[in-house]
């Protein structure tokens, strides 16, 4: 049994970069690889997040093959896959420090919710980032901007904003409410040079982690992705997103405004970016997703979804599972979730409902 507790080695400091919602916890993503896997072969997850089971596939060994549709989750997989070079990294943070200067008279004409987010020394750092990292096409960049991402918004002192959730990053108003009821009108005043050099050399202390394979995330939507491949995997490992539980988009504007993104939270921007509310485009989305994977399947592929316990998710997974895989045997598996635990339980007054349930297929 893998146990990545503690922060002792690369490999587990990497592992857990950028703070994002229902992710796997990284024990469990190396375990059922290796429970599933050998060396050597090939997996796939269409809904790779912030590429866990990529990082743990690629790990151990395997060529593993993700695609997400979300730049947040991307850049961490990106980046904790093939990080950069340390002194690479910070020349390029000291470069866009040297910038601030510079973007100091915009960041005065963002509205409320930014001047009370941030300090003006962040606000011009944050600018000069927007501008100038090339994220899509640069490792320095993508590392860098991973790197500030996951420090984006979160506590006081350990993050670059006033007090906010480190997962989700909540709206304009409520957010200009909550800071004013609670004595926190005024941003923290954070030298972002040294806050980002800290975490940098923690996360670098150990160095970085290595591996020979091939594995990839791709910045896209699965359905369109996986239509244009001709690769065989063995193992399907993946956790599509639950029926009308989050909006990851919305959820990480403040992020993606970050990326060039709109500088407020919007709920819905297309079908394939809101809160999957509609049942029919539920039905379709996972429909397509599986029957893509399925074709790329070798015939003694192991499928391994874990999902939502909730009726309507379980039920429209397993059926479509059922369809697209039907000479697989197939097992269940729920494990009741003990409070603070489980991967959507980011907040206290969650109902007691929720947890997740896995679906285990062999043929
Ligand atoms: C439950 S999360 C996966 C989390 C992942 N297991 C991890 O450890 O980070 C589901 C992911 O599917 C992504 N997604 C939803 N629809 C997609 C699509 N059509 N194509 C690609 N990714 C999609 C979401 O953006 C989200 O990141």
């Amino acid at each position: 049994m893998f146990n990545l507790s503690g922060y002792q080695t690369a490999e587990t400091r990497w592992s857990r970069l950028g703070p994002y919602y229902a992710m796997f916890p990284m024990d469990f993503a190396f375990n059922t690889i290796n429970e599933f896997s050998n060396k050597g072969d090939s997996i796939l997850d269409p809904f790779a997040g912030r590429g866990s089971s990529i990082y743990a596939g690629a790990m151990l060994g395997r060529d593993a093959y993700g695609i997400e549709i979300n730049p947040v989750g991307w850049i961490y997989a990106e980046a904790k896959l093939n990080p950069a070079p340390k002194d690479e990294v910070i020349k390029r943070l000291e470069y866009l420090y040297s910038l601030k200067g510079y973007y100091k008279k915009q960041s005065k004409q963002m509205s409320a919710f930014f001047q009370m987010c941030f300090c003006s020394d962040v606000l011009g750092l944050l600018l000069a980032t927007r501008k100038h990292l090339d994220w899509r096409n640069n490792q320095t960049d993508v590392t860098l901007m991973a790197l500030i991402l996951d420090s984006l918004h979160g506590n006081i002192g350990t993050s670059l904003s006033n007090k906010m959730h480190k997962t989700k990053a909540m709206g304009e108003y409520y957010s200009l409410n909550w800071w004013q009821k609670n004595n926190l009108a005024k941003p923290p005043e954070i030298n972002p040079l040294e806050l980002l050099l800290k975490k940098i050399n923690w996360r670098y202390q150990k160095g970085i982690p290595s591996h020979k394979t091939q594995s990839t995330v791709v910045l896209g939507e699965s359905s369109q992705v996986l239509k244009q491949n001709n690769k065989k995997f063995s193992l399907l490992f993946t956790s599509p997103p639950y029926y009308s539980v989050t909006n990851y988009h919305a959820d990480q504007w403040l992020r993606l405004w970050l990326l060039g993104g709109k500088d407020k939270r919007v709920q819905q921007q297309s079908k394939n970016h809101g809160g999957f509310t509609d049942r029919e485009h539920y039905y379709n989305l996972l429909d397509s997703i599986f029957s893509h994977s399925a074709a790329l399947m070798t015939e003694k592929s192991v499928v391994y979804i874990r999902t939502d316990v909730r009726k309507f998710t379980k039920e429209v997974t397993l059926s479509i599972l059922k369809k697209h895989f039907p000479y697989h045997r197939l097992s269940t598996y729920t494990k009741p979730i003990s409070q603070g635990k489980g991967q959507t339980r980011i907040f206290k007054n969650k109902p007691k409902n929720t947890g997740e349930t896995d679906i285990i297929m062999t043929n």
